[in-house]
């Protein structure tokens, strides 16, 4: 498990005296102080995290935009924020968060392929880099509401090039048979129609491949397609933007150390598309292994068929196990001696599917009150959870050499109602 920390966290994850430690901070400590579960961040590792991006693609210097779906955690938005990266919207939700954050509109994107005209409106207000335009309907809509605005705004066509990538089926977002972005006929037939959206300037090319993807290839692959499209259009674009996905390890596995991933990018675009900018916007790499789920043992049970370690963080709080079958390490706040057992590690909720980890190797002596730590649980864990089964959502912390932060209190129980009549 030693070997693990290392490879996530470069030492910001460890064990001293067999107690876990994030940063310098006693895990236990933190449990016995905010309850669980309990969303914990490093914001080393984050910031740790951006300069890797920044380092490997350095021949580029691309813009980074942040995709806040992974997490929008106002003090993570602003972490970033300082880091100097953008940010990479999906609603007006997020474009409200993004400005409250501190984000100025000219390092804000805007993705999805549903964008409504209130948020169409609110993202011109804001005067937003760009809008990643994914169908011609939406082109003619953009174009209506910027000429009722007297303003001219700048979209990248979000073109599909039906590139597979090797990722779960719901996380493939550039296959031809999906929603996402237009074909390549169709992004064609806008740059010989320009002329018709009077209030949009067409800047650029956009494309998105999926999540974790952990090879650069793809990627490669997706930017020979678009220079071929490119050369045989004659478009010539401001910003290619390739998009986020980048791959981070939830186990011990054999993926391309991001050095290598950005460098092969990087040194491609710089060959085939000298004087354009690159914009990227990873979600997952920033925040995924930065994060852990702290929780609790409530029960441990044993059926004739298993052994359960029943725990009181469960599918509302963390879906990833239970939506794309995901494996996260789980790991003990505090070392026992001795011999382990197999168990499921499964939450309170009634479903079957509501599980962390299955089969896990975990102490023999671990018992109700232990502490478990759910790792890389940073990006789409608290963004995706809910309050299914009548659950408050958890507390988040941030973790700063020995600093500790709250960024968001754990929901109460009159918060369950309080939009109700
Ligand atoms: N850009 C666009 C247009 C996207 O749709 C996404 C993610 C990203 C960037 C960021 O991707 P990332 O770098 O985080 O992989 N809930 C799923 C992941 C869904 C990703 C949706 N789009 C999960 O938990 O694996």
């Amino acid at each position: 498990m030693e070997k693990y920390l290392e490879i996530i966290s470069n030492g910001l994850y460890s064990y001293r005296k067999g107690k876990l430690f994030i940063e310098d901070v006693d895990v236990e400590k933190l449990v016995s102080r905010f309850g669980t579960p309990l969303y914990v961040y490093s914001c080393s590792l984050i910031q740790n995290q951006i300069k890797k991006i920044r380092d490997s693609f350095k021949n580029v210097s691309p813009l980074i935009c942040y995709s806040m779906k992974a997490n929008s955690n106002l003090k993570i938005l602003k972490l970033v924020h300082k880091s100097g990266c953008g940010v990479d919207i999906v609603s007006g939700g997020e474009l409200a968060r993004a400005l409250k954050a501190g984000f100025k509109g000219n390092s804000i994107v805007f993705a999805g392929v549903g964008k409504t005209a209130n948020e169409i409106v609110e993202a011109i207000k804001a005067n937003i880099y760009f809008f990643t335009v994914e169908s011609i309907e939406e082109l003619k809509t953009i174009d209506k509401i910027a000429g009722n605005l007297k303003s001219k705004v700048n979209c990248c066509l979000r073109i599909n090039l039906d590139v597979d990538v090797d990722t779960h089926h719901y996380t493939k977002t550039a296959k031809k048979e999906t929603k996402f972005g237009l074909s390549p006929q169709q992004v064609s037939s806008v740059i010989r129609h320009q002329r018709d959206f009077k209030h949009l300037k067409l800047a650029g090319i956009q494309f998105h491949l999926g999540s974790n993807i952990k090879i650069s290839s793809p990627y490669i692959e997706a930017l020979k397609r678009l220079k071929t499209f490119l050369d045989d259009t004659g478009f010539k674009p401001q910003i290619i933007d390739i998009g986020g996905g980048f791959g981070i390890p939830y186990r011990i596995e054999n993926i391309e150390p991001i050095e290598v991933f950005g460098e092969r990018i990087s040194d491609f675009f710089v060959k085939n598309f000298p004087s354009v900018s690159m914009v990227i916007e990873p979600g997952r790499f920033i925040v995924g292994n930065a994060g852990v789920l702290l929780t609790r043992i409530i029960y441990k049970k044993k059926t004739e068929a298993k052994k359960f370690l029943i725990v009181d963080a469960g599918m509302n709080d963390l879906i990833r196990p239970a939506l794309y079958n995901s494996y996260h390490e789980i790991i003990p706040a505090v070392v026992y001696k001795g011999m382990n057992e197999t168990y499921d590690i499964v939450g309170p909720i009634c479903e079957t599917g509501d599980f962390l980890g299955k089969e896990r190797s975990l102490s023999a002596n671990l018992d109700a009150g232990d502490v478990l730590a759910v790792m890389s649980a940073g990006a789409y864990g608290f963004s995706m959870s809910s309050n299914y089964n009548g659950r408050p959502r958890p507390a988040e912390i941030m973790v700063s050499g020995k600093k500790v932060i709250v960024c968001r209190k754990r929901e109460t129980i009159s918060d369950l109602w309080k939009h109700e009549m």
